[in-house]
């Protein structure tokens, strides 16, 4: 199955009733494999959670942490990019040049490397004292 196909499937088990916006997201990781997650959204707002914090939450539950790719999936007339928050948990497993496609449901719109989206990210070197 490919990225998009798997973010798209996953997409339609989001639970979005607040917003009523699917998301999608799919990582593949340096091993070939796929994980997928959806938004999880809650009646108290700011417990729900991001697709692509579900499909990094499936890669390690699987016992994987290197990020080889990663697809965002929407129904939105511009491409959908990850929150600011979903940069920074993706940046913890994905190299700078590991690239984010950002897709509509009829296909891949445009691609971004995380460097592009997390310039200047916290990182570990940053806890060297
Ligand atoms: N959302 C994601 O799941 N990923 C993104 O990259 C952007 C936003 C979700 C959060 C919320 O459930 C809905 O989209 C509307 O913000």
């Amino acid at each position: 199955m490919s990225l998009f196909d798997a973010a798209k499937a996953v997409r339609e088990n989001a639970y979005s009733p607040y917003s009523q916006f699917k998301v999608g997201a799919a990582i593949r990781t340096t091993s070939g494999a796929i994980f997928a997650g959806c938004n999880v959204e809650n009646v108290a707002y700011p417990e729900g959670t991001c697709a692509e914090a579900g499909a990094i939450a499936a890669m390690i539950a699987a016992g994987e942490t290197e990020i080889a790719e990663v697809l965002v999936i929407a129904d939105s007339p511009q491409p959908v990019t990850p929150c600011g928050g979903c940069r920074q948990k993706l940046a913890e497993f994905a190299a700078p040049e590991v690239e984010i496609a950002l897709a509509g449901l009829s296909g891949e719109t445009q691609r971004m490397r995380m460097s592009d989206l997390l310039p200047g990210a916290f990182a570990p070197a940053h806890l060297e004292r």
